[in-house]
């Protein structure tokens, strides 16, 4: 069955701080944007990459994707996005033709994602499993907090959940199509990524091996992290 990727884009970048949108800004150069279609894009098995734009900026990603060496064996689709990553992600499965039996979706904020973690997540999803995340074991060790009293004050530690059991989870995460969409139908819950959903519905995720290198670029200072990453490529 054939494989597609989904890369919402949409998003403002309100944590990265003020400018464009943060898909659309330049890491050495070239947009986040760019690098990550082009991540996708490096996996053979991937033959169809969709891009959900701010809902403003279609015609500028279509330009840009225009401007840029791509994959010739790759198809490209731009769809305008919505108000959450989740409307996002839906609008941009709604463009998907019938072929694509494999969906896997992946943030255009991670731009340096290696193309062997993402033959890694569609082998899983070859494999059988109906949604797949690439995680990665923590360094911090994570607490659960309770509302502080009041503003400004400390907030009470609540839980320390074992660190080894957790994972930090990013994508491309690979679904079986049917899955997705019935999960994006079905599950209203405002969630942070796709897999969730599938947990709601009962159904099995399993998670592969992540990549240091396929972190989100959320705050300024992962701009200077990925900049490097990519510098350090080039030696
Ligand atoms: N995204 C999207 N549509 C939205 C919100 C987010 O397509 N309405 C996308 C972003 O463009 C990004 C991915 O979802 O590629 C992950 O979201 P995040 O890192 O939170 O990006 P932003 O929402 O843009 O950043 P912030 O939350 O700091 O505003
Ligand atoms: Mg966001």
């Amino acid at each position: 069955t054939s494989v597609a990727a989904v890369i919402p884009a949409a998003g403002r970048g309100v944590r990265l701080g003020p400018g464009a949108p943060k898909a659309l800004r330049a890491l050495n150069g070239t947009p986040m944007l760019i690098h990550a279609v082009r991540a996708l894009a490096a996996s053979r098995r991937v033959s169809l990459v969709i891009v959900v734009a701010p809902p403003d900026g279609a015609a500028e990603v279509k330009s840009l994707l225009d401007a840029h060496a791509l994959p010739e064996r790759t198809d490209f689709l731009v769809v305008p996005g919505g108000e959450s990553r989740q409307e996002s992600v839906r609008l941009g499965l709604e463009a998907l033709p019938p072929q694509y039996g494999i969906v896997l979706v992946h943030d255009a904020a991670r731009p340096l994602v290696p193309v062997d973690t993402v033959d890694a997540v569609i082998e899983a999803v070859r494999d059988g499993a109906p949604a797949v995340v690439p995680a990665l074991p923590l360094a911090d060790t994570v607490k659960e907090v309770a509302p502080a009293a009041e503003a400004g004050a400390p907030e009470p530690v609540v839980a320390t959940p074992e660190r080894s059991r957790l994972r930090a989870v990013q994508t491309p995460q690979g679904f079986d199509r049917a899955t997705l969409v019935r999960a994006h139908e079905s599950v209203t819950d405002n969630v942070t990524d796709d897999a969730s959903m599938v947990e709601q519905l009962g159904l099995p995720v399993v998670a592969v091996p992540g990549h240091e290198e396929a972190f989100k670029v959320t705050r300024p200072l992962d701009l200077v992290l990925a900049e490097a990453v990519l510098a350090r490529r080039r030696l």
